[in-house]
């Protein structure tokens, strides 16, 4: 297959583009929403050691694992499987993934959503001269009123269909070349407002000095949920991506782009928001609705608050954008490639699908904030399965697919494209796959659920 019929089969137009629409794949609510809150909610700094760990072994074997797979078999996430492993059972791994992203974009689009309306509240001003309570309040009401959130939500899925519609993605690589770049710039400069806020310094404390008797094994967990998430591994987006990429691509180099870029922005993310944090008297702890709580107050305590926070949400959203994009993309493309569905009808259907449990999960904060499942509301319940169960199990089967069944020669044949390049690592590559992978996170999944007993 050469270059021009990968491009034929997707549209993307340079060999940047599809790599640009991975890393925008990997940015966006994950790094800036989840991160801040996950890493509260489970002690800090010990929590962003394992973290790190996991994407630096696990994470970017799984990254480069997908990108492989996607490569090789010119495939969406669930005809991948199929092609390269016919008559077998692998298909259900695809289909994992596209449950896995169905979840996702419900409750992804909830928070999207959020951002949407303090993308709204900051054009309008409307976080100018209250204090911090005051903004808090604000958060509140609007996450316990019906109707707003469920528009927002609504129409920021409508964008995401109405980007996957138009072929594909055309704009995403002057995204990733000049938004993305912006975005970084915005939050290194609200990172330096945030650290020089009086009483910053616990907030640095909290996030970079780990206190290890805060690990157990629930915090394990949920740093490899937050290391699958944040990457976008584990179910298929980037098999699908991988798909689009070209023969000479050095696979290895690209994931670790991604990979640092992904966790650059989610640690940058953590200095601009926990000094603060500390700083306002906010909960480290407060969950889900952390960033949303604090990042009005440091607009509010800048000399030009007002522009920065009109463009650090508008940026935000371009960034949830563009990873809800690859999210509904990888059922998309399924339902094309398997379904033989048209693109606007699987693209129209889907996202009608979809919109309904997103709705639930948006509910989830006020109608439904008291029906419970295993203690948990439905948006904690799908957060929780994507990221702690789906994705790290997407995770095990489809590095032991790479491992064992396409093997090492396959593996080797793909990150030296041909043998024309070198990868130094590829011993410990191949046994990341084959042995540390799969038995570390059934291992850090077990624990966390407590079958070892502990928590
Ligand atoms: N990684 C994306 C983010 O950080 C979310 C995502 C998860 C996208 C899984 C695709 C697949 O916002």
């Amino acid at each position: 297959m050469t270059g021009n019929n990968v491009a034929a089969r997707d549209g993307f137009s340079s060999k940047f583009g599809v790599v640009a629409a991975a890393a925008g794949s990997a940015v966006g609510l994950g790094n800036i929403w989840r991160f801040p809150y996950v890493a509260g909610e489970n002690g800090g700094g010990a929590f962003l050691l394992i973290y790190l760990g996991f994407i630096l072994t696990i994470g970017v074997s799984v990254m480069l694992a997908e990108f492989i797979i996607g490569r090789r078999s010119q495939s969406n996430a669930l005809g991948a499987f199929k092609k390269l492993a016919p008559s077998s059972l692998w298909w259900l791994v695809g289909v994992m993934g596209i449950i896995a992203a169905f979840v996702i974009l419900a409750f992804y689009t909830t928070i999207a959503g959020w951002t949407l309306e303090y993308l709204f509240q900051a054009i309008g001003n409307g976080f100018s001269a209250k204090n911090a309570a005051e903004i808090s309040g604000m958060f509140d009401s609007f996450q316990h009123s019906t109707a707003r959130p469920l528009i927002w939500q609504l129409l920021f899925m409508g964008l995401t269909a109405a980007v996957i519609l138009g072929g594909v993605q055309k704009g995403i690589e002057k995204y990733t070349k000049l938004l993305m770049p912006m975005l970084v710039l915005l939050i290194v400069i609200m990172c330096v407002r945030s650290v020089t806020l009086d009483g910053a310094g616990e907030g640095l404390k909290f996030l970079f000095k780990p206190d290890f008797s805060k690990i157990t094994g629930n915090v394990v967990l949920e740093a490899l949920g937050q290391a699958f998430f944040s990457m976008s591994i584990g179910m298929g987006a980037l098999i699908t991506y991988g798909s689009y990429v070209q023969k000479d691509n050095r696979l290895p180099s690209t994931t670790f782009q991604i990979a640092l870029a992904d966790t650059g922005i989610a640690i940058l993310a953590g200095v601009m928001i926990f000094p603060a944090v500390f700083a306002f008297g906010v909960q480290p702890d407060a969950g889900t609705g952390l960033v949303f709580q604090v990042l009005p107050i440091i607009f509010q305590q800048m000399p030009g608050g007002y522009i920065f926070g009109v463009f650090f949400f508008l940026l935000l959203t371009v960034a949830a954008l563009t990873s809800t994009i690859s999210l509904l993309e990888v059922v998309v493309a399924w339902a094309i490639e398997e379904l033989k569905m048209t693109r606007r009808k699987a693209t129209i259907l889907f996202a009608a699908a979809i919109s309904v449990l997103g709705v639930l999960a948006t509910l989830s904060f006020s109608e439904l904030s008291e029906f419970k499942l295993f203690g948990k509301t439905i948006f904690d319940n799908l957060d929780w399965l994507s990221a702690n169960l789906l994705l790290p199990l997407g995770g095990v089967f489809i590095v032991i697919f790479l491992g064992w069944i396409l093997g090492p020669k396959i593996i080797a044949d793909e990150v030296t494209n041909q043998g024309t390049i070198k990868m130094k690592l590829l011993k410990i590559f191949i046994f990341i796959l084959r042995y540390l992978a799969p038995i570390a996170i059934l291992l850090v999944f077990l624990n966390g659920i407590g079958v070892f007993g502990g928590n």
